[in-house]
């Protein structure tokens, strides 16, 4: 995508060739900053204190941090602690379980000299396999969005987001905003609802941010909005992103997503999941099989944001004898999903159907379980 008149990605090896970058998306929308990560450690911090985040990128970047681990320490035990330490800074996001097992399928056999280009090797493989899978994403998404659009004689087609599943959340070009960015591209008018999604406010910071750039008209709104703006017939459709897809179809997403699809069945708007297919963990049978992730108090207790003078602040919004909870994840049941957006079709959200869509993954889920 283009910041700026300039392409970037959100990960990418440094000219050193073996170090990697990413965008601080802490940081963001007041400062476009970027870090080096060096280290295993580095890697892992970036994921847990959500330098980077979102399903897709937390896969790669851990797939890189198994790369920077393997420099030091190619041996079995090396494998096993640089595996253990990056799986446990992150629950929920299954694509982190996948990319790791990705990168020790890749070396398991290999003498240890052979490892770490292995391990590169499929890293890179793995951004790419990404960016590749989000733009079918996207074109199947975006067939949805003309259908839409062909009904409403040139008024543009209002789409509810929940979260950053845009390019920030992957390597590149998004998933539930793939086929937002898809349609726009092609000329189909669009207008994103943008759900500010508190604690971290992931929508007003990070999809308003990226929406700006690309030219997309939105409105940020805040999380209890949606409700109103689909009983006003304001909402053609919603899509949104997923950290775990079950093998019966049921949705991991951001806190809140739930609340969203309730509210899109009582007023017949289409609830769409864009996913890629490493977010499907065909180990589990439902959705309660799921851990939910639970952060840091702080996140809602405070509120980031840059003050007039252009300063970046953090304020307490929660009185100080107030305990919080914050549960980062919630599920969306199988039978409030519309459908599933994915680089092989739009499909039911249903056991026959993702098994159907993905037979090679559904096969290694029932071989693990
Ligand atoms: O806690 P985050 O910001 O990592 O959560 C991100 C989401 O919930 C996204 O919707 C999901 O990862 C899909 S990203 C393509």
């Amino acid at each position: 995508m283009q910041v700026d008149g300039k392409p970037w990605r959100t990960i990418w090896l440094e000219p050193d060739g073996w170090s990697v970058g990413v965008i601080d998306q802490t940081r963001l929308p007041h400062r476009f900053e970027t870090r080096r990560l060096a280290t295993l450690a580095d890697a892992a911090a970036a994921i847990a204190t959500m330098v980077i985040r979102g399903a897709p990128l937390i896969g790669a970047t851990a797939a890189y941090g198994m790369c920077l681990a393997l420099r030091e320490d190619a041996s079995d035990d090396g494998v096993e602690r640089a595996h253990a330490a990056l799986l446990a800074t992150r629950p929920t996001a299954v694509n982190l379980r996948w990319a790791l097992d990705e990168i020790v399928a890749a070396v398991r056999n290999r003498p240890r000299d052979e490892r770490v280009a292995a391990a590169y090797a499929r890293a890179a493989a793995i951004s790419e396999e990404d960016v590749a899978i989000n733009r079918a994403l996207g074109r199947n998404g975006a067939k949805l969005i003309e259908a839409i659009a062909a009904k409403k004689n040139g008024a543009p087609v209002n789409i509810l987001t929940h979260c950053n599943a845009g390019w920030l959340a992957t390597v590149d070009v998004g998933t539930a905003i793939a086929p937002v960015y898809t349609a726009h591209d092609a000329g189909v008018p669009v207008h994103v609802w943008v759900d500010e999604t508190r604690p971290r406010n992931q929508g007003a910071s990070l999809t308003a941010w990226e929406l700006n750039h690309h030219g997309v008209p939105h409105r940020v709104v805040a999380d209890n909005t949606g409700g109103h703006l689909m009983q006003r017939g304001l909402v053609d459709m919603a899509i949104v992103g997923a950290d775990r897809v079950t093998a019966n179809g049921d949705v991991c997403n951001k806190i809140g997503t739930y609340l969203k699809a309730l509210a899109a069945r009582d007023n017949g708007v289409p609830f769409y999941i864009g996913l890629p297919s490493p977010t499907i963990d065909f180990t589990i049978a439902e959705g309660r099989g799921i851990p939910i992730e639970e952060r840091g108090g702080d996140e809602v207790a405070t509120m980031t944001g840059e003050t007039a003078d252009g300063r970046i602040e953090t304020v307490r919004v929660v009185p100080k004898g107030s305990a919080v909870a914050n549960y980062a994840f919630d599920v969306t049941p199988a039978r409030l999903v519309t459908g599933l957006i994915t680089e092989r079709g739009v499909l039911a959200a249903s056991r026959d159907a993702l098994a159907k869509a993905f037979p090679e993954r559904a096969a290694a889920g029932r071989a693990a379980e």
